[in-house]
């Protein structure tokens, strides 16, 4: 269907189309015509969405600041999440995690060899020497945003730094080749040859995800894979970059307990961090981390 240059805007901006997004829709029209997988409509979040975005951001971001200075040894990741549960409600925020599908607490925290999905507990006390990652999800008035970061619990040893490190870098790289009118597997190519020339091997079972009016949408953002292939980036979406990064075998196991944790077949470190970001007309915006 054709819309009409006058009326208003698809994207809820109140803009006529002509203003707003109608060059938008030609370009997306032409990358369709030549085969390539292109985002729908409802992927395009609208100024308001963002704005609430960057609301449940501002939240998001807060918590994650406090721990920098909150986390030592002799700490319970249960101390962790009930500062999360405080934070978050305090602010007119709720824990993302809670309930979702299940998950019985208000943050992840992964510990060491667990890659992800780490369920708070008064039974794991913190030690000098661990390297934890905080996965964080906050909404505020229905819109979600995501990250997580490592923390060292008093001194590492250099081997775990260089591992949170080199995550950290994946990240960046994984940002940087963020383009408007780019591809998806920009990003997964861009971080899985960081962390194979450092010697290190990328998660496959979990990926990045589109985020923002609900908690996981599309695209699928893979940490690995081919430049130049899957969904098109285009201005307005919102999505996560969160590589897991493994010092030994990319290969891992579920809890069978708990049904959440994920930990390193090998036993070995995993690291994680985690960005939420908007794609604009020229580049990135992050909007948490
Ligand atoms: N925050 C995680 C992500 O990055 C998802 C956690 S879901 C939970 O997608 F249920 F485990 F909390
Ligand atoms: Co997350
Ligand atoms: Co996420």
């Amino acid at each position: 269907m054709k819309m009409s240059k006058n009326a208003p805007c698809w994207c809820g901006s109140k803009k006529k189309y002509k203003h707003c997004h109608e060059e938008w829709d030609n370009t997306v029209n032409v990358l369709r015509l030549q085969g390539q997988i292109v985002p729908e409509h409802h992927l395009i979040k609208s100024p308001d969405d963002i704005k609430w975005i960057k609301k449940a951001a501002v939240i998001n971001n807060g918590i994650l600041d406090e721990l920098e200075h909150m986390i030592h040894p002799g700490m319970t990741t249960l101390e962790i999440d009930q500062f999360v549960y405080d934070y978050t409600t305090s602010h007119g925020g709720i824990p993302a995690d809670l309930g979702y599908e299940g998950y019985p607490k208000s943050v992840c925290t992964s510990v060491n060899n667990e890659i992800c999905h780490g369920i708070p507990s008064d039974k794991v006390v913190l030690k000098e020497g661990d390297i934890v990652n905080v996965d964080c999800t906050t909404i505020f008035h229905r819109h979600y945003a995501d990250a997580s970061r490592m923390y060292c619990v008093g001194k590492v040893d250099p081997e775990a730094q260089r591992l949170v490190d080199v995550t950290k870098e994946c990240l960046e790289v994984g940002k940087a080749a963020v383009r408007p009118w780019g591809h998806v597997g920009d990003i997964g190519a861009a971080i899985q040859e960081h962390a194979h020339k450092n010697g290190y091997t990328v998660v496959r079972e979990f990926c990045g995800h589109g985020v923002g009016n609900g908690f996981h949408e599309d695209p699928y953002v893979m940490h690995y894979g081919i430049a130049g292939t899957g969904m098109v980036l285009a201005p307005g979406m919102v999505f996560t970059i969160e590589p897991m990064i493994n010092q030994g075998k990319a290969s891992l196991f579920v809890d069978e307990k708990n049904g959440w944790t994920a930990y390193t077949s090998d036993g070995k470190l995993s690291a994680q961090w985690e960005n939420t970001l908007l794609v604009t007309e020229h580049g990135i915006e992050v909007l948490a981390w």
